[in-house]
């Protein structure tokens, strides 16, 4: 490195040398996301991991999303800044009661939501994201009970749009999306009465209901900016705001906060750094590993979500 280099050159040279691809969720930091060669949503970013053709992918967003990039990328390495950027979905999900789901239920179909471990993904039928889970669930024969998991607030909005009552949902929840007070919605909206509301599905009921849109990340921010409104309380972390500021200039977005805190930050994808970034693309470390077996496992739900159109 040279002494006067900042560390953003830094990285960019790094990107060069190592043929890496660097993948960025819209929840990252601004200065990630303009070093980024895609920020997107989790099914944009995977499916830009799964046509990727060089060596490195650097993925600035949670380690699930590597997972997913690293499955679809077998002999090619995948590194992230922070290995403890985790999501509480995932951790409100674990292996063995989903095992044993399916030994005592070899008939029904488990739809994984992306914000699982590969362990979860590699027991379930079919992956979905917020994007498409609407179409997934949509795409299992009507007669087949269906496993939705594990985003509860997600899994009662697809219930509610598909009109499937076959269909159990397991009680996992996003400390983000979930904890937005309605109370809090209902300010915002008398403080603002010319804005619309936009929410993702990961947030309760309450909140979808005052909502005029309801979307992924990157269906949130493309509403946004094509909408004639001129304003907009979004409900989603405020990390949306950066690609809505640069897009929509002249528009006004306004963001609530959680029950617990004074932001609608995402405590695990913030965790990543330029610094750590950097590190990451020195050392080619923390990388996911993931085995041959369970892989391959993973493989088939994500690729059959991919086929889903
Ligand atoms: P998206 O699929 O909209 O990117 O959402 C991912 C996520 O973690 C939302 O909290
Ligand atoms: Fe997980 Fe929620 Fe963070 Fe998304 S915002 S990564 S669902 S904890």
């Amino acid at each position: 490195m040279l002494a006067t280099q900042t560390i953003t050159e830094e990285i960019l040279e790094l990107k060069k040398d190592r043929r890496a691809l660097l993948l960025a969720h819209h929840y990252q930091e601004a200065e990630i996301q303009d070093l980024a060669d895609i920020v997107g949503d989790s099914l944009e970013l995977a499916r830009k991991a799964r046509d990727f053709q060089g060596d490195v992918i650097a993925f600035c967003g949670v380690w699930f999303m590597a997972e997913t990039a690293k499955v679809l990328n077998p002999d090619r390495i995948v590194i992230v800044p922070d290995k403890a950027a985790s999501c509480s979905l995932v951790e409100s999900c674990p292996i063995e009661p989903i095992r044993e789901y399916r030994r005592r239920n070899p008939d029904h179909v488990i739809v994984s939501y992306i914000n699982t471990s590969v362990e979860v993904k590699a027991e379930s039928d079919i992956l979905c994201t917020s994007r498409n889970a609407v179409q997934v669930v949509n795409s299992i024969p009507p007669d087949k009970t269906v496993l939705f998991l594990p985003d509860r607030n997600l899994g009662n909005y697809v219930k509610k749009q598909t009109g499937r009552q076959n269909m159990k949902i397991w009680q996992g929840t996003c400390i983000v999306h979930a904890t937005f007070p309605v109370r809090r919605v209902l300010d915002a909206m008398a403080e603002h009465p010319q804005a619309i509301v936009v929410a993702h599905p990961e947030c309760p009921e309450t909140v979808l209901a005052q909502a005029e849109f309801i979307g992924s990340t990157s269906a949130l921010i493309d509403y946004c900016v094509n909408s004639p409104a001129q304003e907009f309380i979004v409900m989603t972390e405020s990390g949306v705001n950066y690609s809505l500021q640069k897009n929509a200039p002249s528009k006004k977005f306004y963001y609530v906060n959680n029950e617990n805190c004074n932001c609608s930050e995402c405590p695990y994808m913030r965790l990543n750094t330029l610094e750590k970034l950097r590190d990451a693309l020195i050392n080619l470390e923390p990388r996911v590993e993931i085995s041959g077996d369970l892989l391959r496992r993973a493989l088939v739900p994500i690729e059959r979500m991919l086929a889903v159109r």
